[in-house]
């Protein structure tokens, strides 16, 4: 078989070159978008005069039944096709003769591909955007069964305060609702037709923009030809985004898999989404949140390729460009079997109140509501807090926790003290009373739950 630009070329292109040259092994994932942007291409080309109607028709016909036969694997492509774009090419010039021959009128591969990613890219953003929404929805559910239940709040990963379980879980929810705000207005960026552009000047054919752009439901069409060959920018901003979510998932696994360590004990995780170990009997491995921990390295390290790949390159199209592809596919099938799978995993989780409660007995958690009692009685809160950590030394020398400071204790630490100043020291108290907006009182978590439910609502589910 010869190459399609073979026109100009004495010799056949060396094996090895071919095989390094080619991409079809996996831009064959694009085939269908490929195919539909045939499809608009030949409606507009016939609509324009370019093409006849019965030749459009014959190509739509043709396009839409290799669409089916890829589809059911009845064609298969080499790297003698070289990549989508000149294996569908190749299939209608030998089924289709001169007529075949005519799709590539006002076109080039440089403003297809383009084509092809962008409407791959649109269309994932919002699987991406369904799967992100469902895990919002199981975080609501988990963090309105955990929002009166008391847990350490950590800063690092030393104890601070106490919070809910609910609040802590809402901070996530807060994350994914970023993500899916990004990659909704990434999306806006992606949604812009490349159609036309050709190699990177326009064409001299009586085009018309406009109506591919409307058949294959793209909002606008691209500003300038040599710029809509050269961007990669979307598909930078996909990576980005992708990476900033992975990075949210790898916190929220990095959490689960010290939670359910020995030394935390705050969750079970459900049997089905853990793993044992081949020599030690009594393991029950939190791999899944490694996983994705671990993946989210690959996800990173696809932006960085892009990155890299497009920062030293000339105007206007370069084979460089070649190299977004397995980054963009490979972020696409881990992201979304990431949060696929942390979905099942946090909504088969339970955790273990009590094992929770034993720990809040240390770490002085109570320490910042004595000293903004203080506050109230009109102590400065510099002058509380030196109080407060003077009370603090005393109980780490005697063994005691704040409540159990007598007033004889509190006259020895400092004279100013009492246990009049003192607030209720339960950690409940303390909990109720953070209940302002943003805080973790129980009421306070019921709210922001309800706005996060909203907001799910709004985006549509
Ligand atoms: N396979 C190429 C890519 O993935 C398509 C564009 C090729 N264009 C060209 N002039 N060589 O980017």
């Amino acid at each position: 078989m010869t190459n399609l630009w073979a026109g100009r070329f004495d010799k056949k292109i060396d094996k090895l070159l071919e095989e390094f040259n080619a991409s079809i092994n996996f831009d064959i994932e694009l085939y269908k978008y490929d195919i539909e942007g045939s499809i608009a291409h030949a409606t507009m080309l016939a609509e324009q005069g370019l093409i006849t109607k019965d030749e459009s028709k014959q190509l739509i016909e043709k396009l839409k039944d290799i669409k089916e036969r890829i589809a059911k694997g009845e064609i298969k492509f080499t790297t003698e096709n070289e990549d989508i774009h000149m294996a569908v090419e190749s299939v209608l010039i030998k089924e289709l003769g001169d007529v075949g021959r005519k799709i590539h009128t006002a076109r080039s591969r440089n403003d297809q591909v383009i084509l092809d990613t962008r409407m791959y890219t649109k269309e994932q953003i919002m699987i991406i955007k369904n799967l992100l929404m469902e895990l919002e929805n199981v975080i609501l559910k988990k963090a309105e069964e955990t929002k009166e239940l008391l847990m350490p709040g950590f800063t690092h990963l030393q104890h601070a305060q106490p919070v809910t379980i609910g609040f802590h879980l809402m901070a996530y929810f807060q994350m994914f609702k970023r993500d899916i705000e990004r990659f909704m207005d990434s999306y806006k960026r992606t949604d812009v037709c490349p159609l036309g552009a050709c190699a990177l000047a326009g064409t001299t054919l009586p085009i018309n923009r406009k109506r591919t752009a409307e058949l294959l439901n793209f909002q606008s069409v691209s500003e300038n030809a040599m710029d809509t060959v050269s961007d990669r920018d979307f598909v930078m901003e996909f990576l980005s985004c992708a990476s900033i979510c992975m990075s949210h998932l790898s916190r929220f696994s990095d959490e689960f898999i010290l939670w359910n360590s020995q030394e935390f004990g705050f969750v079970d995780i459900d049997d089905a989404y853990c793993t044992g170990s081949s020599i030690m009997p009594q393991k029950k491995n939190p791999d899944i949140p490694e996983l994705i921990r671990g993946k989210t390295g690959r996800v990173y390290g696809s932006l960085i390729t892009l990155l890299t790949v497009v920062k030293g390159l000339p105007l206007a199209f370069n084979k460089d460009f070649q190299e977004d592809k397995e980054a963009l596919f490979d972020t696409v099938k881990t992201l979304k079997n990431c949060i696929l799978i942390f979905s099942k995993m946090l909504e088969n989780t339970t955790f273990k109140h009590e094992k929770i409660m034993s720990h809040m007995t240390k770490g002085f958690l109570n320490a910042t509501d004595i000293a903004e009692n203080f506050v109230l009685q009109g102590i400065p809160f510099r002058k509380a807090h030196e109080l407060v950590g003077k009370m603090v030394k005393y109980c780490e020398q005697k063994d005691f926790q704040l409540e159990q400071l007598s007033e004889q204790d509190l006259k020895v630490i400092d004279p100013l003290l009492s246990k009049a100043l003192l607030p209720d020291l339960t950690l409940e108290h303390g909990v109720m009373r953070r209940n302002i907006i943003g805080g973790t009182a129980p009421e306070e978590v019921a709210r922001q739950i309800k706005v996060g439910r909203e907001f799910l609502n709004s985006i549509g589910i």
